[in-house]
């Protein structure tokens, strides 16, 4: 790590401080090529979208819609927008897509202006059992000024308890009802609840920001088909895209779907960061391509993590459901509220991998929770499998059960890491395979 504090202080030239800059973002490079990414909401992106993400187009402005601009000079990113609007729609199978959002949080704040009005109610899952910020008071639903009510929750499946979840719905028939989490180890049980949504009037929204890339290659769920009106997402999570977001909709009525287009331009951006529009749009072409089998390995890869980390000896949640049917993997590390998952995170970095803390059912304190979130979408984009998943488990164990000193531990780590250097699941141009600076 680059000691910025200290390095700003002791350097008087402006070119010095740019210096340290890209010190920094090298060490930050080799942190991620040395080590194992483990952070469920993280991913790689390819060399094609590397190399459209540094573009001229950067530097570029297209308010409106494709053949529909404010700017003179936008022809060629029509192009580029309208085929990723098709891409979008036909990856998703939904008639609706907006690839502007220029990320899951700000899909969230645009598709909740379109949907609601101040005042309204909303059920979500509470940010304690896994939903995000954004849909809690103190994010999107709390600047759209809605009243919160969150579904009870179901500790041992890991999932809003249905029964109790319908009889929330009929009691306080909300405008939208949002479903979707961080902490995502299982489809929602979404047919029913919606049904319960759509009985009381209610938009049902699903933020699919973790698990995108899981159900555009078929492996999750499919809440379009299931009920949702709406699905929000990120596109750099298990959609290994470039930073950003995306509103599709199973909705045909033009003047709603116009509705969500206002809600992002003019509604939340004006500039939408056209040299990312561009990279989700490789990375839309690149998972027609490869996405059903990069999302099948990365399930796969998560189910051996969660198994091996079990027989490693670690407590791994949802045992009787075969740990996960996603990305992530959760584990616990000591008792409620302990701090235990911060000080396992803190000795895991310290051994070249990087994970985060999190808060397990039962936590309260989110600066001192029990658990760790592990996610193995980006390890299978370097070409690991289940069997590698194994070699991570032990590396795992040394550190935190066999209390090896984490520094020996991180140059075995390097070593294994060398031979996972490609990104793969993706159009590789020969000058650029590996990893970003
Ligand atoms: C469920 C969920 N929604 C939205 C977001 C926010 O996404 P972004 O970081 O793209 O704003 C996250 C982030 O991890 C998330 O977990």
């Amino acid at each position: 790590m680059v000691e910025l504090a200290g390095a700003w202080k002791a350097s008087s030239k402006n070119s010095n401080k740019a210096k340290i800059v890209m010190d920094a973002v090298r060490n930050s490079g080799s942190l991620y090529r040395d080590g194992l990414g483990m952070i469920a909401s993280e991913n790689i992106v390819s060399p094609m979208v590397q190399k459209v993400v540094g573009s001229d187009l950067h530097g570029r402005y297209a308010e409106g819609l494709p053949f529909k601009r404010y700017y003179q000079g936008c022809g060629d990113f029509d192009t580029i927008e309208d085929l990723g609007i098709n891409l979008a729609k036909q990856l998703f199978k939904a008639p609706f897509a907006n690839i502007q959002s220029i990320s899951g949080t700000v899909s969230n704040i645009a598709t909740l202006k379109a949907i609601s009005n101040p005042g309204d109610d909303i059920t979500a899952v509470s940010t304690a059992d896994g939903g995000h910020i954004s849909h809690a008071r103190m994010g999107a639903v709390g600047l759209r000024d809605l009243n919160l009510s969150t579904y009870p929750w179901n500790e041992e499946r890991m999932e809003p308890d249905i029964d109790a979840s319908i009889k929330l719905i009929h009691d306080v028939k909300p405008k939208v009802a949002l479903f979707g989490q961080s902490v995502f180890l299982f489809p929602t049980p979404l047919e029913d609840l919606a049904q319960a949504a759509h009985d009381v009037g209610a938009k049902v929204m699903y933020d699919g920001a973790h698990v995108l890339g899981l159900i555009a290659g078929g492996c999750f769920q499919n809440p379009l088909e299931e009920g949702a009106d709406i699905m929000t997402g990120s596109s750099h999570k298990t959609f290994p895209g470039p930073q950003g977001g995306l509103i599709l909709s199973s909705s045909k009525d033009e003047k709603f779907q116009r509705k969500l287009n206002n809600a992002i331009f003019p509604g939340t951006c004006s500039s939408y960061h056209l040299h990312h529009v561009a990279g989700k749009v490789i990375a839309l072409a690149e998972f027609m391509e490869y996405g059903e089998d990069l999302s099948k390995n990365t399930v796969k890869n998560a189910k051996a993590l969660g198994a091996a980390l079990a027989s490693e000896g670690f407590d791994v949640l949802a045992e009787s459901r075969g740990y996960t049917a996603s990305h992530q993997v959760l584990t616990r590390h000591g008792s409620l509220d302990s701090g235990a998952g911060a000080k396992a995170a803190d000795l895991l970095e310290q051994a070249g991998i990087i994970t985060n803390m999190n808060m397990l059912p039962g936590d309260t304190k989110a600066m001192s929770p029990s658990g760790l979130r592990l996610g193995a979408q980006e390890l299978t984009r370097v070409g690991m499998g289940v069997d590698e998943m194994k070699d991570v488990a032990r590396f795992y164990s040394r550190v935190l059960i066999d209390k090896e000193d984490p520094s020996s531990v991180k140059s075995d780590v390097k070593e294994f890491k060398s031979e996972y250097q490609t990104i793969r699941y993706c159009f590789n141009e020969d000058e650029l395979s590996g990893y970003p600076l």
